[in-house]
Order: structure tokens, then C-alpha cells, then sequence
């Protein structure tokens, strides 16, 4: 597909545009001819990357912002709309994960998870509406197949994924008429720094991966089938035939799938599940 025709002069905010996915999507959208703007926590590391995502460096925009925190969030949008006067599409993709069950976990944890996952969506989205309503625009929350069936270690980022979902799909059916595009992405297993940071049950990042990341799809990839989503102006999109499976499984055979879920979390190396 032709992305150039669906995001040319089209501002577009991606959260979490440092590294994986996020980047990606950033990369995609400056050459597709939008101006892109970048945010996440490591200003330098996205102002190093920008050449990358646009040769013209009037056309990115590079933002620190921590999505936990309101005040960011609200910044984030406003130095946009000073520098490109309005909002196109908000890709609320800034995420952490985590790997304790929770008889171990540390409340904090869970806190933390909901606190960027889901307040970071929420914050971002609250701020950028009013320009997005103006330009008839799209939101996008990249949640997870976690989002939809949960996993085993994984409680906070279950629930936060679910809670954006949940909020995301109620914002689409408030603003059904108002031409506003609400779009519920969900990667399946996708090569990215997210295990490495994931955090333990003390909070601390786990600083590996379980996972072969060279047998994942490419973050390059997801983020095409995000592009391509939005340039159907989707609702939903669920990547990778194992992630369809199982959130089809889900709802039709639930007592086998968390069964079968637990056997294939359980054989990752030093699961905490066994
Ligand atoms: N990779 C997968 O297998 C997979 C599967 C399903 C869903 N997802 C989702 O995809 C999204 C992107 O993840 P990824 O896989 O690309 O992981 P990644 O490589 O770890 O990227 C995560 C991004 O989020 C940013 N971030 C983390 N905490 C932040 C905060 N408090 N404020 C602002 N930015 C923050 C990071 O930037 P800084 O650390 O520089 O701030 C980074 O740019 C996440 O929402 C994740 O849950 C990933």
C-alpha cells in the first residue's frame, strides 16, 4: 500500500517513539511525508534517532515525556499544536511490561503498569481529543493480546491492556457521529526491548529477554500493520496467527485455553510459572 496518499502532511503523535514498535511506526509515518512527533522518556535517544524518521527536520518534533505523569502528557500536546497548529492521529504506544506472579509482586508493580499503560493512554488522548474531534483524526492504543485474554505474570499488564481497551472502545461509541477514528491495536509477540525492561516483582527491570527475539515478528512489520489500520480507519486489528488463535479460543473454550496459556508461559526460561 501506498502510505504516502493516507499520512502525507499528516501530524502524528507516537508515544514511546524511542525504541521497538514506536520507533518503527515513527520511521513508517515520516517517510509516508508526515510530521511526526516523537515522545518518550529519553530525549536525547529520539533527537539522535530523528534523522531517521524524517531528512527534513522541520517535520519531527521531539518531546520528553514521562506518560505517568498528567502534566507531561499535557505539554506533549500542547508544544505540538504550537508547532504544527493541529493533531491528526495520537498513537498511544508507550508501554512496560512486567514477570511476577502476584503472590510475589510488590504492589508498586501493578501501580506502575497502570499508571504508564493505562493513565498514559488516558492523559494523552484526554489532552489531544478537543484537535482530534477538529480534524476528524484518529486515536490508536496499541494494547496487546494480553489485552483481550490474560497471562500468567503478566497480571498488571493484563489489566492495564484491558483497561485501555475498555476505555478506548467506550470513546469510540461517544464520538460514533463526530467522525473520530478509534482504532484497538494488539501485536502479538514482536522483537523489541519490552522483556528487558519488563519489570520484576520488586520493580526492578528483568534486563533480558526469554524469548529467542530473532524468531518475533520485526517491529517494522507491526508497525506496517499499523499503518495499515489506521489507513483502513479500522477499530481493531489483532496481529500473528497465535495471537488470533488464542483470543479466539479465548471466548469459545476459556477452561482449555488458560490451560494451555499456563503450559506455554511455564516453558519460558525461568518462568515464575510453573
Ligand atoms: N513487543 C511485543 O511483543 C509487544 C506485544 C504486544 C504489545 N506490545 C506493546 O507495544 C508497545 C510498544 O512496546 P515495544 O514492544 O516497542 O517495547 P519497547 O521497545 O520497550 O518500547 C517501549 C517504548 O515505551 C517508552 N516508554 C516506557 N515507559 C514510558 C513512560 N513512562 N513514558 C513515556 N514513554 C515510555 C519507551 O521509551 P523510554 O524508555 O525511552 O521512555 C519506549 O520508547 C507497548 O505498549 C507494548 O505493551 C508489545
Amino acid at each position: 500500500m501506498d502510505f504516502r496518499r493516507h499520512f502525507s502532511g499528516k501530524v502524528i503523535i507516537v508515544t514511546g517513539a524511542s525504541s521497538g514498535i514506536g520507533l518503527a511506526a515513527a520511521k513508517l509515518f515520516g517517510a509516508a511525508g508526515a510530521r511526526v512527533v516523537m515522545a518518550s522518556r529519553s530525549l536525547e535517544k529520539m533527537q539522535a534517532l530523528s534523522r531517521e524518521v524524517s531528512p527534513s527536520p522541520e517535520n519531527v518534533l521531539c518531546v520528553r515525556c514521562d506518560v505517568s505523569i498528567e502534566a507531561d502528557c499535557r505539554r506533549l500536546i500542547e508544544e505540538t499544536v504550537a508547532r504544527f497548529g493541529r493533531i491528526d492521529i495520537l498513537v498511544n504506544n508507550a508501554g512496560v511490561s512486567m514477570r511476577a506472579t502476584i503472590r510475589d509482586l510488590d504492589l508498586s508493580v501493578l501501580r506502575r503498569l497502570m499508571d504508564v499503560n493505562y493513565w498514559g493512554t488516558v492523559y494523552c488522548t484526554k489532552y489531544a481529543l478537543p484537535y482530534l474531534l477538529e480534524s476528524r483524526g484518529q486515536v490508536v492504543g496499541v494494547v496487546s493480546v494480553a489485552g483481550y485474554a490474560a497471562l500468567p505474570a503478566r497480571s498488571g499488564y493484563s489489566a492495564s491492556k484491558h483497561a485501555v481497551r475498555g476505555f478506548l472502545d467506550a470513546l469510540r461509541m461517544e464520538h460514533l457521529r463526530d467522525g473520530l477514528g478509534v482504532l484497538v491495536f494488539a501485536p502479538g509477540y514482536t522483537a523489541s526491548n519490552v522483556r528487558n525492561a519488563a519489570l520484576l516483582a520488586d520493580g526492578t527491570p528483568q534486563g533480558e529477554t526469554p524469548l529467542d527475539e530473532n524468531r518475533l515478528m520485526s517491529a517494522e512489520k507491526c508497525a506496517s500493520y499499523l499503518a495499515l489500520a489506521l489507513a483502513r480507519r479500522r477499530s481493531e486489528m489483532i496481529l500473528t496467527p497465535l495471537g488470533k488463535a488464542t483470543v479466539a479460543f479465548h471466548h469459545v473454550l476459556p477452561r482449555l485455553t488458560d490451560r494451555l496459556t499456563c503450559r506455554f508461559i511455564a516453558r519460558e526460561k525461568d518462568s515464575p510459572v510453573k
